[in-house]
């Protein structure tokens, strides 16, 4: 039997999801090689009452089913070829889990399955239900989207993998504060001994952003330039409120 091994990133997911209650129903979104099923069947399978995992194309789905075949669970997920939820129903799901994907997917997975509060609220404790996202980019859209639609990020983690970070969210439905400019950008991960790395990465962002914006006139453009201003300066802001955290 082969032993899945996760990357950083793939870690930094299935230990959030590995948290979570005990007997839960699993759905991997996106799961292509399905590592993060297996790994969890590997690891924790006592927790999981069953697992399915989707993908939008056959071609992962098929690489999906041979992961676990030689993890030895190949019997234990149900393999689902659709688009996000598509083919999943809301009960079948205490936790979703959507990673390695750009935000604006995540989004239009989160509402075309209307896997909203709404459902949640009528149709079951919604306190039992739990996302965890892992955006590849697109990550001020997607928080902000989430805020707007009536969930709350509980908890942001990061990951780093070469020269590259990774963030995760762990969200149910309920409110929360609203998040700053900044805080739509960066996240509160004010925990993850990471997040001096991962501000120092956004303020270089936007720096670059504002200076590819020096040239430019009109209106919009001002408009857009003085949003990422408010932005950067946020992001500085919370780069010191870390550093005097740290001391
Ligand atoms: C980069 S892989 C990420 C795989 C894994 N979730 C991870 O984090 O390593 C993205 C996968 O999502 C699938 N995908 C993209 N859009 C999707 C959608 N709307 N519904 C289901 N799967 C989708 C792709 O086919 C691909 O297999």
């Amino acid at each position: 039997m082969k032993t899945i091994h996760l990357s950083p990133r793939l870690q930094m997911v299935a230990d959030m999801v590995a948290q979570q209650k005990k007997n839960g129903w699993l759905v991997d979104v996106g799961t292509d090689h399905a590592y993060l099923p297996a790994w969890l069947l590997q690891e924790h399978r006592e927790q999981f009452a069953y697992i399915i995992a989707t993908d939008l194309r056959r071609g992962p789905l098929d690489r999906a089913r041979q992961t676990a075949r030689e993890a030895g669970c190949g019997e234990d997920i149900d393999f689902r070829l659709c688009d996000g939820l598509a083919a999943v129903d809301p009960r079948e799901a205490d936790i979703i889990v959507i990673a390695g994907m750009g935000g604006e997917t995540i989004v239009h997975i989160l509402k075309s399955a209307c896997w909203a509060p709404d459902w949640w609220l009528g149709d079951g404790p919604m306190e039992d239900k739990v996302l965890v996202l892992q955006p590849m980019s697109s990550m001020p859209e997607l928080r902000d989207w989430l805020q707007r639609s009536g969930f709350r990020i509980e908890e942001e983690r990061l990951a780093k993998e070469g020269e590259t970070l990774y963030t995760a969210l762990l969200v149910r439905a309920g409110e929360m504060a609203p998040l700053r400019p900044a805080e739509l950008w960066a996240g509160k991960n004010t925990g993850a001994p990471l997040r001096g790395e991962w501000l120092d990465q956004w303020i270089a962002r936007t720096g670059r952003a504002l200076e590819g914006m020096a040239r430019a006139r009109g209106e919009e453009t001002a408009s857009r330039r003085w949003a990422l201003e408010e932005v950067r300066s946020g992001l500085v802001e919370m780069k010191k409120e870390w550093e005097q955290w740290q001391r």
